[in-house]
């Protein structure tokens, strides 16, 4: 494990944001704030005068995010950068029946109506149809390759796949691939940086207008003309609800899915590469046992949350452990600690595809009302990736001179910021 000095510790432990060094090895530091108190206040409150807490335990963190009522998303007046009136909504001059959350941040009804649009998006019969099509796209980005013995897996895999699911599941149109990769850039490079330019700025809020624009014409397109897919159904739902289309509502609700489905994706995919190109022994294990593909990809998600924390609002005075938590608070809940909390993962720094513990307490894709609609997904696109690269390369090994494991500067992603691997291409034989 990572050592963190005291001195540095002592002083970070004071507040939030926490140091950009930690933000990128979080795990040292996490696990002394827990075993200092798995409920840790903050000396300082943030800008607003909110009181804010680390959790850093695994039941704590579940406990929180499995209480939508206590703790809501909402961070609107309570965190700075949340304010919804400074939002503008995508087309102001058409009116909108709905709250203009985007589903992460919604509550009480509002968030039941935008869950229902999100959970008929993702059904097994659906992931069934799109497998396929998904397979296809793996093994042609896999061909791209060639003969190649080395792989810059980001540039050449990982940060394209995702963009390119999205256009399956949601049957976009090839004029979305652009300005869906513009709006990731946008996202990535902008991410709470107090640095960025007035271009960056302006860059970022066209990348927007031109996603926004898009999904208003696929929706009034899909509505006059329905096919059998999940934007036509969705405004089909949402006209049957509200009497006519909202363009504002279900235009957000559409990035929403584009943004949970993009990095996250991107990250997860990074990471599964890196833990088995590190574990030579494992990728044999692997092959001859393709069941435990879905245990390899738990330790994975265990070890390399892509959103290392969640932010909830304390909204009733409630107890959490030894803590009374007063409404109004900010609580950080570290998915990146709790996935390691020795009480609950024995040895939790070894990678081990022997733990009985049910795949639900490891906490990456969230706990309660908003765990990921996106779980079938992802898992099926990552037992997919896995393996079609076992099965094409009888050796991955991660060039460690060339990657850099420890992920750009993000508040709110983590990703591996160079994944190089050394391909051996003779045939290995998993059947795919
Ligand atoms: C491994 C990849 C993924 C990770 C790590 C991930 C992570 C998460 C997490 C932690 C949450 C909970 C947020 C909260 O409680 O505030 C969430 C929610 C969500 N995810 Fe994912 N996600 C992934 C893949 C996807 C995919 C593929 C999609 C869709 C195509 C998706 C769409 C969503 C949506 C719409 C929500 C909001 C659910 C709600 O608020 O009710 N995610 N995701």
């Amino acid at each position: 494990m990572l050592e963190v000095e005291e001195d540095c510790v002592t002083e970070e432990m004071s507040q939030w944001p926490i140091s950009k060094e930690t933000v990128r090895c979080p795990f040292a530091f996490m696990a002394q704030a827990r075993n200092k108190d798995p409920v840790l206040r903050f000396d300082k409150p943030n800008e607003l005068g909110r009181p804010m807490y680390l959790v850093t335990g695994q039941r704590e963190c579940a406990f929180i995010l499995s209480h939508q009522r206590e703790f809501g998303s909402d961070l609107a007046g309570a965190m700075p950068g949340f304010d919804k009136s400074a939002v503008p909504l995508p087309f102001p001059e058409v009116p909108s029946f709905h709250e203009k959350s985007v589903i992460f941040f919604a509550g009480g009804d509002d968030h039941r109506i935008k869950r229902k649009w999100s959970m008929e998006l993702i059904s097994r019969s659906r992931v069934n149809a799109w497998r396929p099509l998904i397979e296809a796209r793996t093994d042609e980005l896999l061909d791209q390759l060639g003969e190649q013995n080395t792989c810059d897996f980001r540039r050449e895999f990982s940060d394209i796949l995702p963009v390119d699911i999205l256009k399956i599941i949601l049957e976009l149109p090839e004029e979305a691939v652009p300005i869906l990769r513009r709006v990731s850039l946008a996202i990535a490079t902008t991410d709470v940086d107090p640095n960025i330019t007035d271009e960056q700025k302006a860059d970022k809020a066209q990348a927007f207008a031109d996603l926004f624009a898009l999904n208003r014409r696929m929706l009034e397109q899909r509505f006059a003309e329905p096919g059998n897919d999940y934007i036509s159904s969705l405004a089909r739902t949402q006209v049957e609800q509200d009497g006519a289309l909202d363009v504002n509502a279900l235009s957000i609700h559409l990035q929403g899915i584009m943004f949970g489905g993009d990095h996250a994706v991107g990250a997860f995919l990074a990471y599964l590469l890196t833990e088995l190109a590190r574990r030579p022994e494992l990728q044999q294990k692997l092959r001859a046992q393709p069941e435990l593909i879905e245990h390899f990809i738990d330790e994975t998600l265990r070890l390399n949350p892509p959103l290392p924390w969640l932010f909830r609002h304390c909204e009733i005075e409630t107890q959490v452990g030894d803590h009374l938590i007063p409404a109004g608070s900010i609580m950080i809940v570290a998915m990146a600690a709790a996935n390691r909390d020795p009480a609950q993962f024995p040895s939790p720094e070894s990678f081990s595809l022997e733990r009985k513990h049910p795949a639900h307490e490891i906490l990456t894709l969230g706990r309660g009302v908003h765990r990921c609609v996106g779980e079938p997904l992802a898992r099926a696109v990552g037992a997919i990736v896995v393996q079609r690269m076992l099965s094409r390369f009888s050796g991955i090994a991660l060039d460690e001179q060339k990657s850099v494991i420890t992920p750009e500067l993000s508040y709110q992603f983590r990703c591996p910021q160079e994944v190089h691997l050394l391909l051996d291409h003779s045939r290995a034989g998993i059947s795919g």
